[in-house]
């Protein structure tokens, strides 16, 4: 079952990343490419010259190119270079896109790419073998829509400096082994999905998470801890949200609710207590929610059953003592249900009763909505609820008999 969402939601990007080519035009050599190289060119756009002194200070820092692909990286006609596509309408042609995916070239990033900053679009480097941090020239690729670094050796803090890249959209640095906190403006730019999962984040979410521009966040097997931030006000452009394996705590708070037009919600395999907010009830278009693998208690609510477009629903492995009647009738939807390992008494594949004495209710105590019927759901006015949060736990009874 893990596997499946490790391969639907995680997988390896792509040899080539979304959108990428269409922007591109052929890179056929041209009879003029040798006249332009001698030609100098005023800026804004990248000469010949600079764009060669590009690639070749890259190619000369590779330290290891096992399929050969560089040989065809020789003389003038930068567009005939393997992996280098150019605008087929400027003149002299400038570099718009590199794809050296799956190339397994070991080396460093070199800070001469920096040199292809007026025109340079896309930038992916996935599945090679490049370690060390990402040069802080980078920040000077203005033009940059896509970053795809992922599936690489690259460690350090979170590069910042890529926050900056005013076009940047796509930024994907999953599977590498960057580390340290996330930074509060990560959040804070137009950037539309941010892959960082697989990586060796720590720290707590910052809370700007919830001014989020992107559409997809995935921060999925990293070792972030601490509470999912509260928010009042959540970014209803967030479709995809992935959590999983880390090490959150605290409770999941109301304000999830806000995220009018989420899709697929993977919180599993962290630490979070308490109840399911009423506000999930908000969710009205997700498709995969995926609570599994926690410490959450009480009731599994019908409302979150009955949200009409759910089509996999997975509480395993949690405290909860039961569901009712609507969650019952998941199946003749064909919706995936998951509730092993639960303390559902008459359930078949439940937890052994001593792991579930004290769970429940009075031992986790979230702050909630008293009515679960009448939850103010974001988008429809009214202004924001009063609080929603945590509220500490005062009399905690037998937390111990716990795993
Ligand atoms: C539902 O999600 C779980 C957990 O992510 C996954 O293991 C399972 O394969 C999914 N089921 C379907 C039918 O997609
Ligand atoms: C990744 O980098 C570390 C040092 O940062 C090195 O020890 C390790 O061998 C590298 N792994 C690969 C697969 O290149
Ligand atoms: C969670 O924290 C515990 C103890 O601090 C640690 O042993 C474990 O590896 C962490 N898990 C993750 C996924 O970070």
């Amino acid at each position: 079952m893990y596997l499946q969402i490790l391969l639907t939601l995680l997988s390896l990007p792509n040899p080539t990343t979304p959108q990428s080519f269409s922007l591109i035009g052929d890179s056929n050599p041209t009879s003029s490419s040798i006249n332009f190289w001698f030609t100098t060119t005023p800026t804004p756009t990248t000469t010949p010259s600079q764009s060669y002194t590009a690639l070749q200070s890259f190619k000369s820092s590779i330290t290891s190119d096992p399929t050969n692909l560089l040989s065809s990286w020789v003389g003038p006609n930068l567009c005939s270079y393997n992996g280098i596509f150019c605008s087929s309408t400027q003149t002299p042609q400038t570099i718009l896109s590199i794809d050296l995916n799956r190339a397994h070239l070991k080396g460093h990033l070199h800070p001469s790419f920096s040199l292809l900053h007026p025109s340079l679009s896309l930038l992916h480097l996935n599945s090679n073998s490049f370690s060390g941090d990402i040069p802080t020239s980078f920040s000077s690729l203005t033009s940059l829509t896509e970053l795809d670094l992922s599936n690489n050796n690259l460690s350090g803090p979170f590069p910042t400096h890529l926050l900056s890249l005013p076009k940047l959209l796509y930024l994907d640095l999953r599977f590498n082994s960057f580390s340290g906190p996330l930074p509060f403006e990560l959040f804070q730019t137009q950037i539309d999905a941010i892959f960082l999962n697989n990586n060796h984040f720590e720290g707590s979410l910052p809370i700007s998470l919830w001014s989020s521009s992107a559409s997809v966040i995935n921060l999925a097997n990293n070792h972030l801890s601490g509470p999912i931030p509260m928010t009042f006000a959540a970014s209803p452009v967030i479709k995809e949200l992935l959590f999983l394996n880390n090490n959150l705590t605290g409770c999941v708070p109301e304000g999830i609710g806000l995220l009018s037009d989420i899709e697929v919600l993977d919180l599993s395999f962290n630490s979070l207590t308490g109840r399911l907010p009423s506000m999930v009830s908000c969710l009205s278009g997700i498709e995969v929610l995926n609570v599994g693998h926690n410490r959450l208690s009480g009731v599994l609510p019908d409302i979150v059953c009955e949200l009409k477009r759910l089509e996999n629903l997975t509480v395993a492995y949690n405290f909860f003592s039961g569901f009712s009647g609507e969650c019952g009738r998941l199946g003749f939807r064909n919706v995936w249900f998951d509730f092993e390992g639960n303390c559902m008494e008459g359930k078949d594949l439940q937890r052994p009763m001593v792991e579930c004495v004290g769970v429940g209710e009075g031992g986790f105590s979230c702050f909630r909505i008293p009515s679960a019927r009448n939850v103010m759901c974001g988008g429809g006015g009214g202004g924001p609820p009063s609080f929603y949060g945590e509220v500490p736990s005062s009399s905690s009874p037998s937390m111990a008999s716990r795993p």
